[in-house]
């Protein structure tokens, strides 16, 4: 079957997205008309001062979509009723970014109070974290504070969870080790195909892991490259300590959003296990080839793929309700 112009695939994501009648592209217009600037400029001085935070709040939405779908769950903090997202495994000492959210909601509670839902800044804090756009404020005078990523169209309207799942988060979100069949069964369970596993794996293009989450793959992996290996052994002993030690996804380019993490990919470079297992002899392979030639082919997937998954699992209408405080229910 020809393949469509990636244009027109984005263009058919992005309309399958918006025949979901329940979330729009201008839910705030009229309720809360700056939400989107307050959103864009505390975001983009986050990144400013620090250029990982970036990564951090794409990192944060995914884990929010992936666990009981994009309902901000992943920000409630433990209850006696429930064991909150946080503490879990995969979260637990490495989820980043709950402050930058703090403040947003805190400027759109003075503003507009009890309108904009926590799972809809995550929704939109993502994508400014990442999209290649130039802040022109009074405050911030042309100042390209983002990451270079690709933009796509964040549809709004979630509302917020009132409860929260640690075991959901430990079976949902895929590990470090994961196997190439374990990375795809992961995303088919949430209803997304190959292609978007590994374009949505290229968030990886940015941000920084852990000692404790790449050792194995350093240690015990064969398809490594040996003087890539040799960089990373120092920092991260293989008896253990140093577990916090960082070190970047996409060594080339670890604060710009590019193709280069797939590129990477070719030279037996990813960094986790999960990296290399999209090129390793199995069914991904060609998708991480053409990503690495071709970056505008990455970021439509990447951006058609990010609908997709803000589209998960979302609370519209009666249901969820809108936190005032994204870290408790109301
Ligand atoms: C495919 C399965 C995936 C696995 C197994 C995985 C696993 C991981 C792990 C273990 C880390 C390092 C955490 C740490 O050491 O503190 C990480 C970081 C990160 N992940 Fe993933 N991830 C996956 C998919 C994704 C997706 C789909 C996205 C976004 C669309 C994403 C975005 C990120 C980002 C941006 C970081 C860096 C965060 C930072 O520097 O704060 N990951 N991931």
């Amino acid at each position: 079957m020809a393949r469509l112009p990636p244009f027109l695939l984005l263009l058919a994501a992005t309309c399958a997205a918006v025949a979901n009648a329940q979330l729009s592209e201008n839910y705030y217009g009229s309720s809360c008309p700056a939400a989107l600037l307050t959103v864009r400029t505390t975001v983009a001085t986050a990144v400013l001062l620090d250029r990982r935070m970036g990564a951090s709040l794409l990192r944060l939405y995914f884990h929010d979509c992936f666990v009981q779908g994009c309902d901000a769950s992943v920000l409630l903090d433990d209850t006696p009723s429930f064991t909150g997202e946080k503490g879990a495994g995969p979260n637990a000492g490495s989820l980043r970014g709950f402050e930058v959210i703090d403040r947003i909601k805190l400027l759109l509670e003075l503003i507009c109070p009890r309108t904009v839902s926590c799972a809809d800044i995550l929704a939109v804090a993502a994508h400014d974290a990442v999209v290649d756009v130039t802040i022109s404020t009074t405050c911030f005078v042309g100042l390209p504070a983002q990451l270079g990523g690709p933009s796509w169209t964040v549809l709004l309207g979630r509302r917020d969870a009132t409860t929260a799942s640690a075991s959901l988060a430990n079976s949902d979100l895929p590990g470090p080790n994961s196997n190439l069949n374990d990375l795809l069964a992961a995303f088919s369970k949430k209803g997304l195909s190959s292609t978007d596993m590994v374009a949505l794996s290229g968030g990886h293009t940015i941000g920084r892991a852990q000692c404790q989450n790449y050792r194995n793959r350093i240690y015990a992996d064969t398809d490594i490259d040996g003087t890539f290996t040799a960089s990373l052994r120092g920092d991260c002993p293989q008896g253990g300590g140093n577990d916090g030690n960082l070190a970047p996804l996409d060594a080339s380019s670890p604060d710009y959003f590019d193709n280069s993490y797939f590129s990477g990919l070719l030279s037996h470079r990813g960094l986790l296990h999960s990296d290399q297992a999209l090129y390793d002899g199995g069914s991904t392979d060609g998708l991480v080839s053409s990503y690495a030639s071709n970056n505008d082919q990455f970021g439509s997937d990447f951006a058609a793929a990010m609908v997709k998954l803000g589209n998960l699992g979302v609370l519209t209408g009666a249901y969820g309700e809108i936190r005032v405080n994204c870290r408790a229910v109301n």
